[in-house]
């Protein structure tokens, strides 16, 4: 996501101090320790500018969720929605700005509930297919982060980055638990919360691709 720099970024990122977590510069956060309660934790990679986060923490109140998104500017645009909605929900949304390269020393091992990725940059020239988030590289760092059980959820408007989405979860050994070519017409999928990307694909007619996977138990964690 690319976007003009925002003038005061810095300030404007700190009058949301109350939803952001500091990347840590020691030992990893345990996600536990950011939210008043014990419920499940989520986390979204690559969050933009919030809509999925703030739809998402509304409409789940028993879970707690963690949007991280690199582009600090671009995260500035979400903390600021968030900050707005705050009243609208429990408190139970967090913001990281930080790059999933990073993870293993961001967050302790068997965090998350779930891991969201939605509409993640497809990196479609040959020779990036390492920066693409569901390389497997990136799903060594999501299975050492998810519980037990855990799950991976994953959406996009791009065929070829999720036909090489499925490829890299079938030579890693996932479980694919639900796999659909057009999400908005599937019946499991009515509580979808949608992304800004997703509205802007879908008003255009673009069907959106959807999977959810997990680790099989004696991958997990190794
Ligand atoms: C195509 S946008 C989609 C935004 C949002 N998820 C949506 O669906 O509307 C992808 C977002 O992921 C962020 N991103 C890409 N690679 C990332 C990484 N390695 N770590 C964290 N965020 C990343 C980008 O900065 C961008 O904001």
């Amino acid at each position: 996501m690319r976007m003009r720099h925002k003038k005061h970024g810095a300030e404007r990122i700190a009058a949301c101090a109350e939803l952001l977590i500091s990347p840590p510069t020691d030992a990893p956060i345990d996600p536990r320790d950011c939210f008043p309660n014990d419920r499940p934790i989520s986390l979204e990679i690559g969050c933009g500018k919030g809509d999925f986060a703030i739809g998402t923490a509304a409409k789940r109140p028993e879970e707690n969720l963690i949007a991280m998104e690199r582009v600090p500017d671009v995260a500035c645009l979400a903390l600021e929605k968030a900050m707005a909605t705050k009243g609208d929900r429990p408190d139970n949304l967090r913001f990281l700005i930080g790059n999933a390269q990073n993870l293993a020393s961001i967050f302790s091992p068997r965090s998350f509930s779930t891991i969201y990725l939605n509409f993640s940059d497809p990196w479609p020239k040959s020779g990036y297919a390492k920066r693409r988030l569901t390389h497997a590289n990136f799903l060594a760092l999501y299975r050492n982060l998810l519980i037990p059980d855990g799950l991976l959820k994953f959406k996009t408007d791009n065929t070829e980055l999720f036909e090489f989405s499925l490829e890299q979860f079938s030579a890693c050994g996932l479980e694919i638990l639900r796999e659909t070519r057009d999400l908005h017409a599937e019946e499991w999928a009515k509580d979808n919360v949608t992304t800004e990307y997703e509205r802007n694909f879908s008003s255009q007619g673009t069907p959106i691709c959807s999977a959810w996977v997990r680790f099989p138990k004696e991958n997990q964690h190794v």
